[in-house]
């Protein structure tokens, strides 16, 4: 069976309420169920995720995602078939915040820790995503 590897980043909607700690137990649940894995990213302003597994059932989840208040002007960054996953690890792993580490981990792979995803090469983006997954302790 195909598998399929999508990325997006999308900005935080700051008049809906917030809770990550229960946003990543519903993802964990859900995406467990179907054999999703992945990562997200935020740093308290945007949003970064990648979703991987069968091509029907991230297709069906992206979807989702981008209907919910939580997050407005979402921008779909790449949608393909690979031959792996990245994040097999993590059902849904959560990384919050931009701390030193995260910022050092960012200037390895661009010119500056500010980046803006519209404008930077997403394997770029993939790149310092797995190596904060690496420095993350596996969860579901
Ligand atoms: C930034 C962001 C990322 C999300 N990622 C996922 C995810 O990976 N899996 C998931 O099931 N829901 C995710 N959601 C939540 C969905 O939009 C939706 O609320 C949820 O899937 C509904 O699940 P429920 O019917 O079990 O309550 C995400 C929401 C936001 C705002």
């Amino acid at each position: 069976m195909n598998l399929t590897r999508l990325v997006y980043y999308s900005q935080r909607n700051p008049s809906e309420k917030l809770d990550t700690q229960t946003l990543i137990e519903t993802c964990q649940t859900n995406n467990a169920r179907q054999n999703l894995t992945g990562i997200l990213h935020y740093n308290g302003d945007h949003f970064l995720q990648v979703l991987e597994g069968g091509r029907v059932e991230v297709s069906a989840l992206y979807h989702r995602i981008s209907r919910d208040s939580r997050h407005a002007n979402i921008i779909l960054l790449s949608c393909a078939d690979v031959r792996e996953r990245m994040f097999s690890k993590w059902s849904m792993g959560l990384h919050q915040g931009m701390d030193e580490r995260t910022r050092e981990i960012y200037l390895r792979y661009f010119s500056t820790d500010n980046v803006n995803p519209e404008t930077v090469n997403v394997d770029s983006l993939l790149d310092v995503l797995q190596d904060i997954a690496i420095e993350m302790a596996p969860s579901r």
